[in-house]
């Protein structure tokens, strides 16, 4: 009976181990198999004198259910770790990457224009793309039945004519001076909207940056320079700006402001329609009317203020000639455009 060295085999079966489905049948054949180790003990015990045979009989078993306990308990343990992903997962493959978002180019350009103008001292001021009727038409010197109204096609909200969806961002101009005492330096970025048809050059959306400087002897010097500035430092270097003197009701006087066109220097090609000009900006010396309807003393105080679209820039600088593929959020659109602001 000891030289079937059954402690040995018993501790042989305690200390195995599979890892996988494959381990656990080779583990099964060897001492469960038909030609397995526990079989050729039953096959030993034929051998043995009849007073023997009982306990070893029973001390086999005894071999036997270890071996099937453990195939159980091997059984168990590979299935566990299946469905807890356990050792399977390969820790030395490399991270899976975060696909992270990119900045919409109006967003690019809009915060491209405001560090512009942060750098020398204006602030960000922004209002609601809601406004009454008072903000939007009649402080900027728009009375009703004004005919400049028409210049800017309108929605208004059909239960209250009062109030309307701004059609520029210089209602924002008008909240500020309302409730800020001079000196005020800002400028107002956002939506605007005008009921306007669709078309390549033209949306019922758009955005505007609007800038206003009110202190004591501001001129139009003061306007140009700061617009000289800008154009500069957005556009680049060498380009040139000029003045067209223009018409709107807030500002007295009041300009156009062109850039040299950054397609072809100046030369002439259907861009700026062969004119060498773009136009970018429409500005002028805060009408004193204005002042006064925001309570501001216009004997005391001077003022500026601008106003620019950013579609018009942002289609310039990365060339896009359909308005409506800002809006239409398309992913192959907008993946292409990266950005460190
Ligand atoms: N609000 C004007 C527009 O949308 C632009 C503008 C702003 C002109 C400020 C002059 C001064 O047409």
């Amino acid at each position: 009976m000891a030289d079937l060295n059954l402690e040995n085999l018993i501790q042989e079966i305690e200390e195995s181990s599979a890892s996988n489905h494959s381990e656990l049948e080779q583990y099964r054949i060897e001492y469960l198999g038909k030609k397995g180790k526990v079989k050729a003990l039953f096959a030993k015990l034929k051998e043995v004198d009849e007073g023997a045979r009982k306990a070893l009989g029973a001390k086999i078993n005894e071999v036997k259910n270890k071996a099937e306990a453990k195939l159980e308990s091997l059984k168990a343990s590979i299935s566990s770790e299946k469905k807890s992903g356990g050792p399977e997962q390969d820790l030395s493959l490399p991270g899976v990457p975060l696909a992270l978002g990119t900045r919409h180019p109006i967003s690019i350009v809009r915060n491209t224009m405001t560090q512009i103008f942060q750098r020398i001292g204006f602030t960000v001021s922004e209002g609601p793309e809601i406004e009454t009727d008072w903000n939007n038409f009649t402080a900027l010197n728009m009375p009703e039945d004004h005919p400049a109204r028409d210049m800017q096609d309108t929605f208004f909200i059909q239960t209250d004519p009062d109030i309307l969806l701004r059609t520029h961002t210089s209602p924002q101009q008008i909240r500020v001076m309302e409730s800020t005492e001079p000196p005020i330096r800002i400028i107002c970025p956002g939506r605007v909207y005008r009921n306007e048809t669709i078309s390549a050059r033209s949306h019922c959306i758009f955005h505007q940056i609007e800038g206003l400087y009110v202190d004591e002897n501001v001129s139009f010097a003061d306007l140009r320079q700061t617009l000289y500035y800008f154009a500069k430092e957005m556009f680049g270097e060498d380009t040139q700006i000029r003045f067209r003197p223009s018409y709107f009701p807030f500002t007295e006087p009041s300009a156009e402001m062109d850039i040299s066109c950054l397609i072809c220097k100046g030369d002439g090609c259907p861009v700026c329609k062969h004119s060498g000009w773009v136009e970018i900006l429409g500005c002028g010396m805060v009408d004193p009317a204005v002042l006064e309807n925001c309570n501001i003393d216009s004997e005391k105080y001077t003022g500026y203020a601008f106003g620019l679209g950013i579609e018009r820039p942002a289609m310039l600088k990365y060339r896009i000639d359909d308005i409506r593929l800002f809006f239409e959020n398309d992913m192959r659109f907008l993946e292409q455009f990266q950005s460190a602001i």
